[in-house]
C-alpha cells in the first residue's frame, strides 16, 4: 500500500473529447474537440482562465460526469464512472466536519469496508507525513486552512490512487501558507511520482510545479499548447525566481493566456479582435527574445 516504491501507474488519454450543457437550441460548449495525455509519473498542470471549463474537464476525467462526445481512456480502458484509481482533490475542503483529523483520513478505507491493521497503520504514518501528527484527535474547524489541505491529501493518498487530480487545491489561502504547501507538495510529487494532474490558474503556482503545462483556450475549452517544463527537481521557489528558463515558460504562458482571456471581450467586435490580434503577436514576439 505504500506509494513511494512503486513504478508511476495510469496514464490517461482524452480524445476529442466535448461537453455541452443544455438541451437543443439552449445546448451550450464547455470543452470541445480536446484531447491531451495525463502521462505516467509526470506532473500535469492544466492552466486556463477562470470559467474556461477546467473543473468540467476533470468531472469527466474524475468519472462524475459523461462527455457528450469523444472518449476518455485510463491506460487503455474507457472511463465510465469514478474510481479510486483517479482521485479528486477539491479547491473545496470536503473534509467531514464532525470527524476527527485521524477519522476523515481513514474513511475511503473505512467505507470500502477495508479498514484493518495495515490501513491503520499507513494512516498513522501519512499523518506523520503530513505533519499532522499532533492534531490526529483535532476536527477540521481546529485545523489552519494549510492543515485541513494536508488533511485532505492524506485522505487522498491513503487509497493509493494510480492518479491524482487536484482542482486549484490552494486557492483561498493566504500568500504565505500557500508558498509552504507549493513546497510542500512538490516535495511530496517528488518522493513518489504519483501520475497527477494539478489544475490551476495561477502561473507562477503552474511553472513550478509542472513537468508538463498545458495551457487551455477560453469556454469552449480545448488545448491551446503545450509547454514541457524541464526545470531540475528538487524545485525550490526561491530558485525559480531567479531562473531565466522559468521566467521565459511563464511570460510565454502569459502572452498566450492573455490572449484567451482577451478573446472573450473581442468576441464580435472586427476592431477589438484586430487589437487583441495585434497585441498577442507583440506579447508573444517578445516573450520569444
Ligand atoms: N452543470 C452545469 N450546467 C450548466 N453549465 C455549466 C455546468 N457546469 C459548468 N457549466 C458552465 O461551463 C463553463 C465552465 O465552467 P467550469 O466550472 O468548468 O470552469 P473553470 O475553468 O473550472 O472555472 P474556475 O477557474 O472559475 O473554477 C462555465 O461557463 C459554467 O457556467
Ligand atoms: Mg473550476
Amino acid at each position: 500500500m505504500t506509494d513511494i516504491t512503486q513504478a508511476p501507474r495510469g496514464e490517461i488519454a482524452l480524445n476529442a473529447v466535448k461537453k455541452s450543457f443544455g438541451e437543443g437550441a439552449f445546448a451550450k460548449d464547455a470543452v470541445s474537440n480536446c484531447s491531451l495525455t495525463i502521462e505516467k509519473g509526470k506532473l500535469t498542470v492544466v492552466i486556463g482562465p477562470s470559467g474556461c471549463g477546467k473543473s468540467t474537464l476533470i468531472n469527466l476525467i474524475a468519472g462524475y460526469d459523461r462527455p457528450t462526445g469523444g472518449t476518455i481512456t485510463m491506460d487503455g480502458k474507457k472511463v465510465t464512472g469514478p474510481g479510486v484509481d483517479r482521485l479528486v482533490v477539491f479547491q473545496e475542503t470536503s473534509l467531514m466536519p464532525w470527524f476527527t483529523t485521524y477519522r476523515n483520513i481513514i474513511s475511503g478505507p473505512e467505507a470500502r469496508g477495508q479498514l484493518n491493521a495495515k490501513t491503520r497503520a499507513l494512516a498513522d504514518s501519512l499523518l506523520e507525513r503530513v505533519g499532522l501528527g499532533a492534531f490526529r484527535s483535532k476536527y477540521p474547524s481546529q485545523l489552519s486552512g494549510g492543515m485541513q489541505r494536508r488533511a485532505e491529501l492524506a485522505r487522498a493518498m491513503i487509497n493509493d490512487p494510480a492518479v491524482m487530480i487536484l482542482d486549484e487545491p490552494f486557492r483561498g489561502l493566504d500568500a504565505m501558507t500557500k508558498v509552504l504547501m507549493l513546497e510542500y507538495f512538490a516535495q511530496l510529487f517528488e518522493e513518489g511520482r504519483r501520475t497527477t494532474l494539478f489544475v490551476t490558474t495561477d502561473i507562477d503556482e503552474a511553472v513550478f510545479l509542472a513537468d508538463r503545462l498545458i495551457i487551455m483556450c477560453n469556454k469552449p475549452t480545448r488545448v491551446r499548447e503545450i509547454i514541457d517544463v524541464d526545470l531540475p527537481r528538487p524545485r525550490r521557489l526561491a530558485d525559480l525566481v531567479e531562473s531565466n528558463e522559468a521566467n521565459q515558460i511563464k511570460m510565454k504562458a502569459l502572452a498566450i493566456l492573455h490572449s484567451e482571456a482577451m478573446k472573450s471581450f473581442s468576441a464580435g467586435s472586427k476592431s477589438a479582435a484586430d487589437f487583441v490580434e495585434a497585441y498577442s503577436k507583440r506579447a508573444t514576439g517578445a516573450a520569444a527574445h
